[in-house]
């Protein structure tokens, strides 16, 4: 954070500092763990079902922080104020209104908001300083927090902006507003919250809403709803996609042995070869995003393909493909799902497993409400239709994919359903050869205890 006095910050986030020093700054982080907090620091202490952070205090303060905000006075220097997120909002806000040279980017889409958000951090670092979140801090606690984090040689801050519900983007875009849009696509993500796909659209539209006139909206045109975004916004409309007609375009998109995408990047101003080090052909539009926001921030195109060639994941769980020794590929990509997602990674199952048996080992897919069993029907059959030689649905509430997968008259595969992830791992154990490639994907609730066994006791159990 940029160094402020407890005076400004207390102004800023209209609290009140009890038995604190307005003159002394804020020098060091803001953190909400006070096993984080470092010298010069604020610790903002939430009250939690479990744990209430005003008792953390005194650690805050042994860390070196200098105040503690929070909604009621601690034995030590404190800041009191209504309600801790508002407070994290404003301040993040002020903080943000001095440092106008700094270009906010701002990334929404039901899928790949945090992979997107990866490869646009990595090839604007390449030109500036630059702030993202690790991971996905995209909400009304993770956005501000991340924004904290610039300070005076930051030019870039890259925000993923989450939403569950109407009025969500236009909220995180006041605290942060920004500069550059990217809307990657509008799937059923959250739709149980939501309500319906088009409430769904109205609502990551409320980005590209928030954009000045002299902004950039980054627009996916190969998805119909994002593409009509177009007619929502002030700004400079940057279409990417492999449609005819996209700014940014992708052609010839070929992909290796594990997915990883090539193509001809095309834009006004010339071609680049784009070689992409990570998997799933659904990353040749995040990448092409990320291009975007790069030229938008005047990164020549050879740069940017260059840039792109040398990305690595970063945030883990997602199409993290690897080889055990025994020779069974692993693609861990049990972050979280959702039938989009779901999609893409049977895709690049399938391609990964051209020529060698395919086994989708599948979770719950939460959040999906009314298109609960639906939802998981069809990526059911997507899978049996992909040609999965064998499909492992973990948990009751993931039944009706093995019904869509089985209502798919000519598949040839086989699917179990197993009760719980040891049960999927005892199948695995029982039926993997070397060669085999494996996908683990479900939302949370553990799947991935599925492929941490595979990435670790069960490459010997293979051998
Ligand atoms: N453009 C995309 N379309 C569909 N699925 C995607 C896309 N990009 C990433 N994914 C997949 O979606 C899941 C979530 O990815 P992530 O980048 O964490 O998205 P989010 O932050 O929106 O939840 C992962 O399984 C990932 O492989
Ligand atoms: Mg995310």
């Amino acid at each position: 954070m940029i160094p402020l006095t407890l005076a400004e910050v207390a102004d800023a986030v209209d609290g009140t500092l009890v038995g604190a020093d307005p003159a002394v700054r804020v020098t060091g982080p803001v953190e909400y763990d006070s096993r984080l907090v470092g010298p010069g620091g604020l610790f903002v202490a939430f009250a939690g079902d479990r744990a209430d952070g005003h008792d953390f205090a005194a650690a805050a303060y042994g860390a070196g922080a200098v105040a503690v905000l929070g909604t009621r006075a601690v034995d030590g220097p404190s800041l009191v104020v209504a309600d801790q997120l508002a407070a994290l909002a404003a301040l993040a806000r002020a903080v943000l209104d001095r440092l106008p040279g700094l270009t906010v980017v701002g990334i929404t889409g039901s899928s790949g908001k945090t992979s997107t958000k990866d490869l646009i951090a990595h090839v604007l670092s390449g030109i500036g300083p630059t702030v993202a979140p690790r991971g996905s801090l995209n909400n009304d606690l993770g956005l501000p927090y991340t924004v904290l984090k610039a300070d005076a040689a930051t030019r870039h801050l890259v925000l993923e902006m989450g939403a569950r519900g109407a009025g969500h983007l236009a909220r995180l875009c006041r605290i942060a507003p920004p500069r550059i849009g990217v809307v990657v696509n509008v799937g059923t993500a959250h739709i149980g919250e939501f309500g319906s796909v088009d409430a769904i659209a109205t609502a990551k539209a409320e980005l590209v809403r928030a954009l000045p006139p002299d902004g950039t909206a980054v627009l996916n045109v190969d998805d119909a709803r994002v593409r009509a975004m177009a007619a929502l916004t002030r700004a400079g409309i940057v279409g990417v996609g492999e449609s005819p007609d996209a700014t940014l375009r992708a052609e010839d998109v070929v992909l290796d042995e594990r997915a990883r995408p090539s193509y001809r990047l095309c834009a006004p101003e010339g071609d680049a070869l784009v070689r992409l080090p990570v998997s799933g052909r659904h990353q040749v539009g995040n990448s092409l995003a990320a291009a975007a926001v790069a030229r938008a921030c005047g990164r020549p195109l050879a740069d940017i393909a260059a840039a792109l060639a040398e990305s690595a994941p970063v945030s883990s769980r997602r199409m993290d493909v690897f080889d055990r020794p025994d020779g069974v590929t692993v693609i861990d990509d049990s972050y979280n799902a959702n039938p989009a997602s779901t999609a893409a990674a049977l895709r690049a199952l399938a391609s990964i497993g051209r020529g060698r048996r395919r086994v989708a080992v599948l979770g719950y897919h939460a959040e999906l409400g009314g298109s609960e069993r639906a939802g998981h029907e069809e990526v059911g059959r997507l899978a049996a239709e992909l040609g999965v030689d064998r499909l492992v649905v973990v948990g009751d509430g993931a039944a009706p994919i093995h019904d869509g997968a089985v209502s798919v008259a000519q598949w040839g595969g086989e699917s179990v359903q197993v009760s719980d992830q040891a049960a999927a791992i005892a199948a695995l154990r029982a039926w993997l050869r070397p060669g085999d490639v494996v996908l683990v994907k479900g939302s949370r609730y553990r799947t991935w205890d599925v492929a941490d066994a595979l990435r670790g006791e069960l490459a010997g159990a293979a051998r």
